[in-house]
């Protein structure tokens, strides 16, 4: 077992740098490399990140592997190669795509995801579950970004894999990502031993938006103090620091953080017709369930404050309704 993964980490540490050097120094990455250049990557972040490029052939990798002497079955297991699905033998798994390596928490390869470069399914191809790799552990860049999050004790939650790298470069550090799929509680308990509080700061679409609050509870179970980056007009960190720059990313965005309960009334304005008297009220009823669940009275009494100017209330009549639903739920 520690044998097999250990000539797992070596193929996935080659496959890497095979993928990096087809992508700087061959013709066949060239289409990759001015892919990369229009989505803003400098030569600097493309070493940085180990990106590279699998070729549009069949078995590219699977030869150079097989060359090298790795038994190609192991191979497959580990996520690199793919059995054919007619006849013998195996070939590349990612073909025509834009590598990304993903790293464990100590910084060794375990798995790639590929994008492919225009539009078509799957847009991102992961590495599939293996000795090495598990979605609901791995979070994109934690080996990199886990010193400044001690130190900090802050951690930036992102969508995205470019969202990472482009927050990186804008002076994110503490940046890290899911594997396209949900936080889990897992996730959650392993940042909380380096950090206190959490950034979540998903996509702005409906979407991440949900995702947002669906992690709200969850890292807060964790122990988290959260806060959310709300982006504008459906915009990922990506486009966001491509529109606007990286400092209005950082001062806006990162540092602009609203709290948790302000997100999620921000959420809930979504669902609602606010021109309409009929829907205000509903608003104003679901923003008052809203604020009783949290804990802190002051947190309570702030929020009741400003729902009461906006809408006309009374903070008294508001505090009421409050009061009441937290005895209901005692
Ligand atoms: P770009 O279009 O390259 O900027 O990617 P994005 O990160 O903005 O994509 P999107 O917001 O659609 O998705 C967020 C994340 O979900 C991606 O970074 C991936 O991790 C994941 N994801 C998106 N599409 C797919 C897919 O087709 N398959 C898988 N497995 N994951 C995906
Ligand atoms: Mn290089
Ligand atoms: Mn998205
Ligand atoms: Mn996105
Ligand atoms: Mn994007």
């Amino acid at each position: 077992r520690q044998k097999e993964r250990s000539v797992m980490t070596e193929a996935h540490a080659y496959a890497a740098k095979f993928y990096h050097a087809v992508l700087r120094n061959t013709a066949a990455g060239t289409g990759a490399m001015n892919y990369l250049r229009d989505r803003g990557m400098t030569d600097k972040l493309i070493e940085e990140f180990g990106l590279g490029y699998a070729p549009a052939r069949w078995d590219t990798l699977t030869q150079a592997l097989d060359k090298k002497g790795y038994d190609l079955s192991e191979m497959d297991r580990g996520g690199l190669l793919s059995r054919r699905h007619e006849g013998e033998g195996f070939v590349d798994r990612f073909r025509d795509r834009v590598m990304f390596p993903i790293h464990d928490g100590d910084g060794k390869i375990i798995a790639f995801a590929g994008r492919l470069m225009s539009d078509g399914q799957p847009k991102y191809l992961n590495s599939p579950e293996s000795p090495l790799f598990s979605k609901s552990r791995t979070l994109y860049r934690f080996h990199a970004a886990k010193g400044t999050i001690r130190k900090t004790r802050q951690v930036v939650l992102l969508e995205g894999y470019m969202d990472v790298i482009k927050a990186w470069s804008a002076g994110v550090h503490n940046g890290v990502a899911t594997m396209g799929t949900a936080l889990t509680g897992e996730h959650a308990s392993l940042l909380k031993r380096y950090a206190d509080e959490a950034i979540v700061c998903y996509d702005g679409d409906d979407a991440g938006m949900a995702a947002a609050s669906k992690s709200i509870p969850l890292l807060e179970n964790a122990g988290f103090r959260v806060r959310v980056g709300v982006l504008p007009g459906k915009m990922d960190p990506d486009e966001y620091i491509s529109a606007y720059g990286a400092e209005a990313y950082m001062r806006e965005i990162v540092e602009g953080a609203v709290s948790a309960l302000k997100f999620q009334l921000i959420y809930l304005r979504k669902s609602h017709i606010l021109l309409e008297e009929d829907g205000k009220l509903r608003y104003l009823e679901d923003a008052i369930k809203l604020v009783a669940r949290r804990e802190s009275a002051t947190e309570r009494e702030l929020m009741l404050k400003e729902l009461a100017q906006e809408f006309g209330a009374s903070t008294d009549s508001l505090k009421q309704d409050v009061f009441k639903i937290r005895q209901q739920e005692k």
